[in-house]
């Protein structure tokens, strides 16, 4: 299930933002729980997207236990272009589920169905294969390569480039909206 974060999320959300290992190929560093309560109280807190620039982060809740695994991430990068993008996060302990790959499909459903998008994209660092599986998992088409174009955490990082327009998406996904 897909839903907004709470402040009632806070060590669920420390448990695995704050680990090395998860933030390794993300834009974020490990998270404190003071880092976290700040987020919760803005970004996190937005349950809307009203216009380009913004992003809406949902928690994926596993149905029957309640548990809190991990969280999404959709930007609404342009109105004129449809354009979005979409992150996503799950707990190691957690992963290996599929959790991942529905919780982005949800993601990406409601991207095109409800905000109209065109074409969302995901942006991956090349080692980091298990997001990349996700990407694939998710019907995406792998773009580009961009060999080391990003100085990111110290390192040169290769940037794989994935997208999935609205029509290949609602082809591949029966019962989505026309
Ligand atoms: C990227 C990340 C979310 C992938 O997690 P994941 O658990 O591999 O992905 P999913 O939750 O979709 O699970 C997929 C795995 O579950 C398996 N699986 C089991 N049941 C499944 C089901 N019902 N449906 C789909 N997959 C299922 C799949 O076969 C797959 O395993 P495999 O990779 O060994 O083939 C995770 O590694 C992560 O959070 N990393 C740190 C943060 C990060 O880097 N995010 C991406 C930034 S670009």
């Amino acid at each position: 299930m897909l839903r907004p974060l709470s402040t009632d999320d806070v060590e669920a959300l420390f448990a695995y933002r704050s680990r090395p290992d998860v933030c390794r190929y993300v834009p974020f560093e490990p998270m404190t729980r003071k880092v976290i309560k700040e987020r919760l109280a803005t970004q996190w807190a937005n349950t809307e997207l009203t216009d380009e620039g913004q992003a809406l982060t949902l928690g994926i809740e596993v149905a029957g236990t309640g548990q809190l695994v991990g969280d999404v991430v959709l930007f609404w990068h342009s109105r004129e272009h449809r354009g979005g993008e979409i992150g996503y996060v799950v707990h190691p302990d957690f992963s290996g589920h599929g959790y991942a790959t529905e919780a982005a499909h949800g993601l990406l459903r409601l991207g095109f169905d409800q905000l109209g998008l065109h074409r969302v994209v995901a942006r991956i660092d090349e080692r980091n294969e298990p997001s990349a599986k996700v990407a694939r998992r998710l019907g995406m088409r792998q773009e580009a390569r961009l060999v080391h174009n990003e100085l990111f955490k110290g390192e040169w990082s290769t940037e794989l480039d994935f997208a999935i327009l609205r029509d290949e998406f609602l082809r591949s996904a029966p019962g989505a909206a026309s």
